[in-house]
């Protein structure tokens, strides 16, 4: 595992519609890898390797885009308020830092209440970045900020910020790494789509598949667990293997797709689980709708604590995942 590329993935600043600083990052590493590059106007990297020939057109695609925070209004003060980018919870914010565009920190805290164990809304929460008031704030409206949490290795664990979904762009890096390094014969043309603003609304991924026009398309993306004190009755567990997805809240997965990965993790003899998402979905869900359908799927990596600092992956998963994706393009 390439623990230093997990990190410098997982620590780049990109909240949806900021992905300038990850998509570089992203674009030196796959340049060497694949046979063109080219960004599309909402700001998606498409990563295009040719096949052998004869295949079909494969659209992979891992959203470069993070939860963040965006600066509304700053008091008289010198603190900020702020609204959320994408799905960030009040319970997950406060004691935590926030990191700007510009390198200012911030910490994010509540305003104080009459019942100070109540769960705040959004509106209650300010960030201290050390300003005296609203002249000499470092902070500006409208500017976004990224959480702060760096990686962290325990036992077979992985934590970090930005999980979700950094090590879907790792495990698709990895992918097209093992496919050119060890000259594996795939008859496939693979589109890697890197995409943005996945986090409010799957924005890149629809626009570049409907450029691409694949005939299948698959994303890889963090889903839920369901062995946490009383999580939701779910299946999927972390450290049992790559979860290959049957439905989430957003869409079904075709089951040519499906099966096709299915049978991709047998044939190499990798544990996996069958994934039902109860909320929350992908960007296959949109992949599925550009033009007159894509049959559409998803490989996830269980993740704990999605959408906090601290989302938690388990190595192995990582890996099978990636060896799942290369087998099934061998196919
Ligand atoms: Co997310
Ligand atoms: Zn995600």
């Amino acid at each position: 595992m390439n623990l230093d590329l997990l990190e410098k993935l997982t620590q780049t600043f990109g909240p949806s519609g900021y992905e300038d600083a990850i998509r570089d990052i992203i674009h030196a590493e796959v340049a060497p890898l694949v046979d063109e590059v080219r960004i599309d106007p909402l700001g998606s990297l498409v990563a295009y390797r040719r096949g052998t020939g004869g295949g079909q057109k494969i659209a992979l695609a891992a959203h470069m885009d993070e939860i963040g925070v965006m600066a509304t209004y700053v008091e008289e003060q010198g603190y900020v308020r702020f609204t959320s980018i994408g799905g960030v919870r009040p319970l997950n914010c406060v004691g935590n830092r926030v990191c700007f565009a510009n390198g200012v920190v911030g910490v994010v805290s509540v305003e104080r209440r009459d019942d100070a164990n109540s769960l705040p809304a959004l509106q209650h929460l300010y960030i201290d970045v050390g300003a005296t008031g609203r002249e000499d704030c470092p902070v500006a409206v409208g500017d976004p900020g990224q959480f702060i949490g760096p990686l962290v290795r325990q036992g077979k664990r992985l934590v970090s910020k930005t999980m979700d979904d950094r090590v879907g762009c790792y495990v698709l890096i990895e992918v097209l790494r093992q496919l050119t390094a060890t000259a594996v014969e795939t008859p496939h043309d693979v589109y890697a789509i890197f995409s943005t603003q996945e986090e409010i609304g799957l924005m890149g991924a629809r626009t570049s598949a409907f450029r691409v026009d694949p005939d299948m398309a698959i994303s890889i993306d963090v889903t839920g667990t369901g062995d946490t004190p009383k999580a939701l009755p779910m299946a999927v567990e972390l450290g049992k293997g790559p979860a290959i997805k049957v439905k989430d809240g957003g869409m079904i997965a075709h089951p040519l797709v499906r099966d096709r990965l299915v049978a991709a993790a047998k044939e190499a003899g990798l544990p996996y689980q069958m994934e039902i998402l109860l909320g929350g979905s992908t960007d296959a869900a949109a992949m599925q709708l550009v033009r007159a359908g894509v049959p559409s799927g998803c490989v996830s990596i269980p993740c704990r604590f999605v959408h906090s600092p601290s989302e938690m992956v388990d190595e192995a998963d990582v890996e099978n995942a990636i060896t799942l994706l290369v087998t099934a393009l061998r196919a």
